[in-house]
């Protein structure tokens, strides 16, 4: 029997190897993306030990040309069609847009923006073709409360997926973009983002973020936002004038920055 394949980026860390552990645990074979190969080649092993499924590990940077152009080779192989795209690999940077470096801020794009566009371009015809398939972009609440340029590629990610899902409307091809509040993972600390003065209620379980995804992209929603306290914040920040939400951001200075 031919198993469905889910390619999740960034899988060998935080949300992204929740889902790939998720997606294991449905069933599906993987095929695993990030640019540290042993990390990706270890995770497989537990993997396949676990959940026996097949795994393969595709090691690429997905913010150079050529790593972005060997993942939407893979997705758009007929002969091995994807079922699930998971668009999660990503990043933060360390300073903000008076202080960040030009290139980095390209960087971010390319890993953020250019890299899901493309995947999902690879991905899509053969759903398609099949009428089947589910496109997942992590976007964040970043998107709605923060005004850097992170935030606006994750507001990228929101808009990207709502036009999707409405282009989608009536195949059996869903996308949705997943709008996680706070998570544990390795994703602060790269980013320099001190969170040592962030209250507990605010941080989500990952394994719970992956479940609401899930159930909200079964029932065809375009935009997942994980836990009732990040649905108040984001409608909150959405109907709130832009300078009121940066103030009450800037006040609380929960997250403060590592210079
Ligand atoms: N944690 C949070 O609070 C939070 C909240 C909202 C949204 N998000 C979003 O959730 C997604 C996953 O973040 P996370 O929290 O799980 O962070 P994480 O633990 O730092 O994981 C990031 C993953 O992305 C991979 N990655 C980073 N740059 C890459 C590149 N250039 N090419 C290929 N893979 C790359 C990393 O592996 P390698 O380093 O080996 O490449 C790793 O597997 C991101 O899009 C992030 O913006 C996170």
């Amino acid at each position: 029997m031919v198993m469905p394949t889910a390619l999740v980026t960034g899988s060998s860390s935080g949300i992204g190897a929740a889902f790939a552990k998720r997606y294991a645990q449905l069933g599906h074979d993987l095929v695993l993306v990030a640019r540290n190969a042993e990390r990706l080649r270890n995770q497989a092993t537990e993997l396949r030990a676990r959940w026996h499924v097949d795994v393969e590990v595709l090691p690429a940077d997905l913010g150079t040309d050529d790593g972005c152009a060997a993942v939407e080779t893979r997705a758009a192989d007929v002969g091995r069609p994807i079922d699930v795209l998971v668009n999660n690999a990503g990043f933060t940077l360390g300073a903000d847009l008076l202080h960040s470096d030009v290139d980095a801020e390209e960087q971010l794009l390319r890993v953020l923006v250019r890299a899901p566009m493309r995947l999902t371009k690879a991905a899509l015809p053969g759903m398609l073709a099949r009428d089947r398939g589910s496109i997942i972009t992590v976007a964040s609440v970043a998107a709605f409360v923060n005004h850097s340029s992170y935030g606006a590629a994750k507001a990228w990610a929101v808009r990207f997926s709502e036009a999707l899902s409405l282009n989608l409307a009536g195949t059996g091809v869903g996308a949705l973009a997943l709008c996680p509040g706070l998570v544990r993972t390795e994703f602060h600390e790269r980013g320099h983002v001190d969170v040592s003065r962030v209250p507990d209620w605010l941080w989500l379980d990952v394994d719970q973020v992956v479940t609401e995804c899930l159930r909200d992209l079964r029932r065809g929603k375009a935009v997942s936002i994980p836990s009732l306290r990040y649905k108040g914040l984001t409608a909150a920040g959405r109907v709130l004038p832009r300078g009121v939400v940066a103030r009450a951001r800037d006040a609380g200075r929960t997250l403060k920055r590592r210079r």
